[in-house]
C-alpha cells in the first residue's frame, strides 16, 4: 500500500479493515472474565516483552515533552506514586504484572514496604526483602486490615474491571488506605460516553476492549463518579494523552508492518490465532485514537 492511500484516521482504518476482516466476529466472544484475563496475559507474555521494552513493563511510556521517546521515562508512573509515601511508608500496587514497577521502587526505597496483588503474577528476577507479590483478585482484599497503606496505585490495570466491580474495588482501596493516604491511577478513558460515538468509533472502541481483554472503557464522568462514590477527594486529574504519543507512534510502526499491507494482513488474519490478530487491530488504531483524543490516558491522584 503506498503512502498516500494509507488510512490516517480511526474511522478510515475501520473502513479499510472491514474490507478483509470480519470485525463483528471479534466482538461476539466473552473476553473479560478473570479466566480470560489470565489466559490473555499467559498468551501475550513474550509479545508484551517484545513490543514494550523487553524488560517486563506493560504500560505506556510518558515522554517528558510529548515529542521524544526514551526508555528512560519507563518509570514515570511509579516515580510519581512514590512521592506520596512518607519515609518508612507502605505501598500497594494493583495489578503489577511482571513486577518491574515494584522492583524499581523496592530497590530505590529500601526504607519502605511494597505489596503487589495480581491475578497472574510473574516470577520476579530479584526478590528484595521489602517486596511481596500475591496472586489474588484485587477487587476484594479481605486479608488486609483497614488503614494499612500510605499509597495505593495501579498502572493500566483498573480498565480490566467493569463498572460494577470498580465501585467494589474503590471501596476496598478506600478502606485499606490510611486517612490522608493517596490513590493513584493511570488508565484509559473515553472523552464522551460510548453511545455518543459514530458506528466506526464504537467498533474501534469495542475492538480495543476485546483486543486488550478490557472491560468497557468508561468516560471521564463515569470514572469521577466511581471515585466520589467511594469517598475520595480529588488532588489532580491530568491528561497525559499527548505525552504517550511518541510511544504509540513507535508501536504503530510495529503494527504497520502487517496492517498497512492488505495481502500480508489477510494471510495473518487467516492463519494466526484470534488473540494475536484482535490485539493487532487494537494496537494499530491506538495511536490515531489518542491523536484524535477518542481514547485519553489519564493520571488520577485521589486522597482519602
Ligand atoms: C497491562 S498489565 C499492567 C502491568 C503493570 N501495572 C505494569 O505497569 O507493567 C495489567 C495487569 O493487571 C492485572 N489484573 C487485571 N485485573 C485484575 C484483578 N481484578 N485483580 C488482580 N490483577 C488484575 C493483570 O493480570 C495484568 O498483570
Amino acid at each position: 500500500m503506498s503512502g498516500d492511500s494509507k488510512p490516517q484516521t480511526v474511522a478510515d482504518k475501520i473502513h479499510y479493515m472491514e474490507k478483509f476482516i470480519d470485525l463483528d466476529k471479534f466482538l461476539t466472544e466473552n473476553h473479560n472474565d478473570p479466566e480470560h484475563i489470565i489466559a490473555y496475559f499467559k498468551e501475550n507474555h513474550s509479545r508484551y516483552r517484545h513490543i514494550y521494552n523487553g524488560k517486563g513493563n506493560m504500560h505506556f511510556i510518558v515522554s517528558k515533552d510529548g515529542e521524544t521517546f526514551s526508555y528512560d521515562d519507563m518509570f514515570y508512573q511509579p516515580d510519581v506514586a512514590i512521592n506520596y509515601a512518607p519515609p518508612g511508608g507502605k505501598v500497594l500496587e494493583l495489578g503489577p504484572g511482571q513486577g518491574e514497577n515494584l522492583l524499581h521502587l523496592a530497590k530505590s526505597h529500601p526504607d519502605k514496604e511494597f505489596l503487589g496483588i495480581d491475578l497472574f503474577p510473574r516470577e520476579l528476577k530479584e526478590k528484595p526483602a521489602n517486596l511481596t507479590i500475591q496472586k489474588q483478585d484485587y477487587t476484594s482484599l479481605p486479608d488486609i486490615p483497614d488503614n494499612t497503606f500510605d499509597v495505593v496505585y495501579g498502572v493500566e490495570t483498573v480498565v480490566y474491571v467493569n463498572s460494577e466491580k470498580k465501585n467494589k474495588l474503590m471501596a476496598e482501596v478506600y478502606r485499606v488506605l490510611k486517612p490522608g493516604g493517596h490513590f493513584l491511577i493511570w488508565d484509559y478513558v473515553t472523552k464522551y460516553p460510548f453511545e455518543t460515538y459514530s458506528r466506526e468509533i464504537q467498533t474501534a472502541l469495542s475492538v480495543t476492549e476485546h483486543g486488550g481483554a478490557f472491560a468497557q472503557i468508561e468516560d471521564e464522568e463515569a470514572w469521577k463518579a466511581h471515585f466520589s462514590h467511594a469517598g475520595f477527594k480529588t488532588v489532580a486529574i491530568n491528561s497525559l494523552t499527548d505525552r504517550i504519543l511518541p510511544d504509540l507512534k513507535r508501536m504503530q510502526k510495529h503494527f504497520d508492518m502487517v496492517m498497512a499491507h492488505p495481502l500480508r494482513a489477510k494471510i495473518v488474519f487467516r492463519t494466526l490465532p484470534r488473540a494475536y490478530t484482535v490485539n493487532l487491530i487494537a494496537g494499530w488504531i491506538a495511536y490515531d485514537s489518542a491523536r484524535e483524543h477518542l481514547g485519553n490516558y489519564n493520571e488520577w491522584i485521589m486522597q482519602k
